[in-house]
């Protein structure tokens, strides 16, 4: 089935051979995401960037993206400068983007808010990450990064460290581990496990799922470690996020005795569960992860829009 016209709400969504277009499409976007090679492939199109919770790599990468292929950008990053701000429902501020621009990126605290955008809007809506639910683009990315760092996705062995019960990276990135066969250990404060929805969702598809809170054991044999922070605006009741503020930190000791090719992975931005000394380390690939969201969102943008991947990346 052809990318063309459709929404990305979830990592549900999209079938393996469909992520594997992506990326396919995306390492072949490589140069033009750097800069190397002009493309006009999206000239004369026009995206929406709505965005009513902070964002730096999200709505910078789409909108690096989107320029590089020649498309233009509206955006909202302030949803008090926004008529949001006089009461407009989510509702009404979505037809009017359907009306304004060919497709809509949507991040939003309320769980749920892009498949509502994407029933009201008819233009795409891409979940650009919705409260605690889902961030399906960052999960692409992620995959986009663990495939070139081993060559392939099949039977990886993953460690989801951090805050599994609200971020919603990982409940997007344990459905797709779990599409390629990989082995999950989950490393987690207790307070902060994955989500019995995400859990069953990988139960049913026959993932391989371990939970193991001590990450030195956690790390045995492991190919990525996969870090998150803690979702502090997520907390209801800051007594409880109180309760697991700086409960884990990455000790760079753990890295000595890794395979070679081990990576530790964040989706950024990070507090403190990563110290800064490991940004030396060669398995830290979380910047080259950064990067990566352009090519990858490149390669979405124009599968949406146009149905197919400019030939050599370019035009
Ligand atoms: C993540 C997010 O917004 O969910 N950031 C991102 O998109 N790279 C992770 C986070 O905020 O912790």
């Amino acid at each position: 089935m052809s990318l063309k016209g459709r929404d990305i709400l979830s990592m549900r969504d999209l079938s393996r051979p469909e992520i594997l277009e992506i990326l396919k499409a995306s390492r072949a976007l490589i140069p033009v995401a750097e800069g190397r090679r002009p493309s006009r492939a999206l000239e004369g199109r026009l995206l929406s960037l709505a965005f009513f919770e902070p964002s730096t790599r999200t709505r910078l990468s789409f909108e690096t993206a989107a320029k590089r292929l020649g498309a233009r950008t509206i955006t909202i990053v302030d949803p008090a400068a926004s008529s949001m701000a006089k009461g407009e429902s989510l509702s009404d501020t979505v037809r009017m983007l359907s009306c304004y621009a060919d497709l809509i990126v949507l991040r939003h605290p309320n769980e749920g808010a892009s498949r509502l955008a994407a029933q009201l809007s008819d233009k795409p809506v891409i979940n650009a990450g919705d409260g605690a639910g889902q961030h399906p683009t960052q999960t692409l990315l992620d995959l986009a990064t663990m495939e070139e760092r081993f060559q392939t996705l099949a039977g990886l062995r993953v460690v989801l460290m951090g805050d599994l019960r609200y971020g919603r990276t990982v409940h997007s990135l344990a459905h797709a581990l779990g599409l390629f066969g990989s082995e999950l250990t989950l490393s987690s404060p207790e307070r902060l496990s994955l989500p019995e929805e995400v859990r069953r969702d990988l139960d049913q598809m026959g993932a391989k799922v371990t939970e193991q809170p001590d990450l030195e054991k956690a790390l045995r044999g492991a190919d990525v470690l996969y870090v998150t922070r803690i979702q502090k605006e997520r907390f209801g009741d800051l007594a409880e996020y109180a309760k697991v503020s700086g409960s884990y930190r990455l000790d760079p000791a753990l890295l000595r005795n890794m395979k070679e090719k081990f990576a530790v992975m964040h989706p950024l931005p990070r507090v403190a569960e990563i110290p800064p000394e490991v940004d030396r380390s060669p398995h830290a690939v979380y910047f080259r992860q950064a990067f990566l969201a352009v090519p990858v969102r490149m390669a979405l943008l124009s599968l949406i829009l146009t149905g197919r991947v400019p030939p050599g990346g370019g035009r």
